[in-house]
């Protein structure tokens, strides 16, 4: 499999002939990851609609690579760029006058744009989230798409009105959302995101002006890489970091299947209240578990240890990284493993500022404690290709209790994400706390599994509090809930009043420490999902 095309090549054009002769296509679209969060849904879209995407470099690849790829047809994704602004972002822009359809998605329609004459500013308003995009003129890539639908945006810079293209449709602040010249069409908003209601109706309108007929059948990811991880583990030792939580539930279950050997192991120390019993139970102990070792290593000390006197969120991410690196660094001598196995994410990946092309600048977004960790043992990491939702069905198909699947995602670095300033024991055992109390009431009330990640912060903000006679200061908790598919964008949750107001009584009353308690309202983007 080709992980990216960089020119054409004698060994590239083979290796995607032979996919092409896999799948039973003579089509393909190829994608220019220009480093949005977005691409790898871009791909999956396309896959979902039954269509091959290769993911192309936009730094390497030219107008003549392309004459002898013969792509059906061209995305473009967005990035971090400002064609407005910005050094433009390395790319052959005589691609664009090759007549092959292209599709220009944010960043994408905007290169394009510039290329043909219009002018492309930096919008005094700038659009992040959910807006209303109103179709202006028809177009075979709005067939079927209602006159007024939901999209997302997310771009500072936007295209202006211009003889050079025919404006499609707008958005409150965004004269032209969407625009075409010829064989080029281009949208400022997401179609990828399942926040841009129609965005699936818009691909599928793109791939049929492609002249895609032939579309592969969705094949079965789970057992491909249930094929893949026997090729290179079977009856091989194998460590597991478990943490209670999906993403390396669905792993180990992987494994099981592969015939490798496996040993697990769970950290305690900045983990969720209840996250060792559900290890415990599901694969520690019988009748449920018990079909791996698991090792519980209690590194509470190592990590109080590593986080004194940190206070930047990016140096406690690190440290903790430090601590999770060396105490699995151990486990792996003693199990003399030939291989470690994580639960990674490609959102994890993605966000962490590793993406599809090497040309485009990507931004680093977060410091993720599984990415690229440098073991002395081969990483395997199944699940890299996937988002949460992805991961989950692969789960789903092989056997993985719902119980385990549906847990909210929990970051890596744990607790010391949810707490703001230095990280000490106390200040975990509130974030615990806190925590507990928000996941009860949660699962009580029902809406645990309508919301797709939740969680409280213990802040650094203090508050004055007048609890029994004397006004003394405690700390405020920011408390945050989101609706999400996958991850990339996020809708804050509205939970009841009835139900803050519940919770918040608890946490003041029952958590000493706390003064005031705060439910965060905004969405992702322009917020993370994460406070810290
Ligand atoms: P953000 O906050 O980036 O979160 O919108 C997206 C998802 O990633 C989780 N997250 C992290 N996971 N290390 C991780 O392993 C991190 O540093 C980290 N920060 C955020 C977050 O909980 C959400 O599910």
């Amino acid at each position: 499999m080709l992980a990216i095309f960089k020119t054409a090549s004698k060994e590239a054009l083979e290796e995607i002939a032979e996919e092409m002769r896999v799948r039973q296509t003579k089509h393909f679209i190829l994608l220019f990851s220009m480093g949005s969060q977005f691409d790898h849904l871009i791909v999956q879209r396309l896959a979902k609609l039954g269509v091959f995407a290769v993911v192309a470099d936009p730094a390497s690849v030219t107008a003549d690579d392309l004459r002898k790829v013969a792509p059906s047809g061209i995305i473009l994704s967005g990035g971090p760029v400002s064609v407005a602004y910005d050094e433009p972002p390395p790319f052959d822009n005589t691609i664009f006058d090759l007549g092959i359809p292209v599709l220009g998605v944010c960043l994408g329609f905007q290169m394009w744009a510039k290329h043909v004459g219009a002018p492309v500013v930096l919008q005094e308003k700038r659009e992040f989230g959910v807006h209303t995009f109103k179709r202006v003129n028809d177009d075979p890539l709005f067939e079927g798409v209602a006159k007024k639908t939901q999209v997302l945006e997310t771009h500072g810079d936007s295209v202006q009105e211009s003889s050079a293209l025919t404006n499609l449709g707008s958005t409150d602040n965004t004269v032209v959302a969407a625009g075409r010249k010829g064989h080029l069409w281009g949208i400022q908003f997401h179609p990828e995101v399942t926040d841009t209601v129609e965005g699936e109706k818009i691909y599928d309108n793109f791939i049929k002006i492609c002249g895609i007929t032939d579309r592969f059948p969705a094949h079965n990811v789970a057992q491909t890489k249930i094929e893949e991880l026997k090729k290179q583990a079977a009856g091989k030792k194998v460590l597991i970091a478990l943490s209670g939580g999906s993403d390396s539930s669905v792993v180990a279950y992987l494994l099981k299947e592969s015939g490798a050997k496996l040993k697990g192991i769970y950290i305690r120390g900045i983990d969720r209240p209840d996250d060792e019993n559900f290890v415990k139970q599901y694969f520690g102990s019988p009748p449920a578990g018990g079909w791996i070792d698991v090792e519980i290593v209690d590194a509470t000390d190592r990590f109080l240890a590593a986080l004194a006197g940190k206070t930047a969120m990016r140096e406690k991410r690190i440290a903790m990284r430090g601590v999770y690196k060396e105490v699995l660094e151990q486990k792996i001598k003693e199990f003399q493993a030939d291989f470690i196995a994580q639960g990674t994410l490609y959102t994890d990946v993605r966000e962490s500022g590793h993406g599809h092309a090497t040309g485009a600048r990507v931004a680093e977004i977060k410091v993720h404690h599984n990415v690229k960790l440098g073991f002395s043992a081969p990483e395997l990491a199944p699940l890299e290709t996937e988002v949460k939702d992805s991961a989950r069905n692969i789960g789903r198909d092989i056997g993985v209790p719902e119980d385990l699947l549906v847990r909210h995602p929990f970051p890596g670095p744990g607790l010391v994400v949810r707490i703001e300033g230095e990280v000490t024991a106390d200040s975990l055992r509130v974030a615990r706390a806190i925590d507990g109390i928000y996941i009860e009431e949660l699962r009580a009330a029902d809406l645990y599994k309508t919301v797709w990640q939740a969680g409280a912060t213990l802040t650094h903000s203090m508050h004055t509090e007048s609890k029994g006679d004397g006004a003394g200061l405690g700390h405020v908790v920011a408390l945050w809930a989101v609706w999400s598919v996958n991850g990339f964008t996020a809708r804050f949750a509205q939970l009841p009043y009835q139900f803050l107001e519940k919770v918040s009584r608890r946490i003041t009353n029952e958590v000493r420490e706390v003064g005031a308690v705060v439910y965060r309202i905004s969405d992702k983007p322009p917020a993370t999902i994460e406070w810290g």
